[in-house]
């Protein structure tokens, strides 16, 4: 068998300290499992821009191209704040959601029982949440046409498009139900069809879908604004839970809350190229060098990219399993720890976790 080839995008910020912790656990796990990977690493968003190049360069993409998965940094970096999106260092991101066809980006949140008390929510209230968030990765508002910067008789003004297909929430739904069958069966979809024609048209494709292929799952439909109260509310009753693409980034990081941090949060986006494996959270400038990053969240993305890319759950389930048993030992980073709680560096996270695996 050939090597399984991950292209490494590092990313700014506190991207390449995470990575580095990473990848110690994806070559730790790869030994331990006899399976062999190979790592090449790329530049991409403004580690790219500051030398000059593109957000996503030419050699990049050839890279990913080739690669049988993507391990990605976050990407974002305060100095380009005021760019416009084509120029900002996040648009690499973007651009391969788009080139790749990634439609489906799974975020799953489950709260580590270790960390029950880390969360600002009540512990009653998140003990045994269990949540799949389906976001829509390649379409919505996110690409659709027009988009721009215009001026007007009332001045200069800027517009984007949410626009969906059936097909586009066909096949994003049908990840959600087949996800689902695997789960409690049991999927909640995130819709503004009480103000927006674009919704009206996402809530009656997801229950034709459900009627003609899924009434073994249960499907409900819910306003987003009212599933963003309801994930703090009461997030026990949410299994898979399934929006567009702008609604979904958002939900997503109200879920992260529920587990703690938003530096546990991982990431899959699978569709129609090589998937992308990497954290839910930013690039946290303000943390770059001080040994204070979450490593968790990258590592866990890790574990998606072997259970989801490679096929390889055991070796995923592994990863999942030295995290929890780092965390049970006590380990904590800073925005994990609580108060008097003497926290440990992103190095020193990463190694328990290898320790906790070859173990
Ligand atoms: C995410 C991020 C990105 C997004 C940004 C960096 C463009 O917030 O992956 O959730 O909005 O999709
Ligand atoms: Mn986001």
């Amino acid at each position: 068998m050939t090597d399984f080839k991950i292209a490494v995008l590092p990313g700014d910020g506190i991207g390449p300290e995470i990575t580095q912790a990473a990848l110690d656990v994806c070559r730790a796990a790869a030994g331990k499992f006899n399976f062999a990977i190979h790592t090449e690493s790329a530049l991409a968003a403004a580690s790219a821009v500051d030398r000059g190049l593109e957000p996503l360069p030419e050699a990049t993409f050839k890279l990913c191209q080739k690669s049988d998965a993507i391990l990605c940094g976050p990407f974002g970096d305060p100095r380009w704040d005021n760019a416009p999106p084509a120029k900002r260092p996040e648009r690499a991101k973007l651009v391969l959601r788009k080139e790749f066809d990634l439609f489906a980006n799974l975020r799953p949140i489950k709260p580590v029982p270790a960390l029950l008390n880390a969360s600002p929510l009540k512990r009653e209230l998140i003990e045994g949440v269990d949540i799949l968030v389906v976001r829509e990765l390649a379409g919505g508002i996110y690409f659709g046409e027009p988009k721009g910067y215009a001026e007007d008789a009332k001045g200069r003004y800027g517009f984007n498009t949410m626009v969906y297909h059936a097909w586009e929430v066909e096949r994003v739904g049908k990840a959600a139900f087949e996800a689902a069958k695997l789960r409690r069966k049991k999927v909640l979809s995130a819709d503004k069809a009480n103000a927006l024609e674009v919704m009206q048209l996402w809530k009656e494709t997801m229950q034709a879908l459900h009627d003609r292929d899924y009434k073994d799952i249960e499907l409900k439909h819910m306003y987003v604004d009212n599933c963003a109260m309801q994930l703090v509310a009461n997030p026990k009753q949410f299994d898979v839970l399934v929006a567009g693409n702008l609604f979904g980034d958002i939900l997503s990081d109200i879920g992260a809350q529920l587990t703690g941090s938003l530096g546990m949060l991982p990431s899959a986006s699978l569709g129609n190229g090589t998937p992308l494996f990497e954290p839910v959270h930013g690039s946290a400038p303000d943390l770059v060098g001080t040994g204070k990053a979450n490593p968790l969240a990258m590592i866990l993305s890790a574990a998606l990219m072997f259970t989801h890319a490679a096929k390889r759950p055991d070796i995923g389930n592994a990863i999942d399993e030295a995290v929890a048993k780092a965390l049970g030992k006590g380990l904590r980073t800073p925005d994990i720890a609580a108060k008097g709680e003497k926290a440990v560096s992103t190095r020193e996270m990463g190694e328990a976790v290898v320790a906790a695996l070859l173990a």
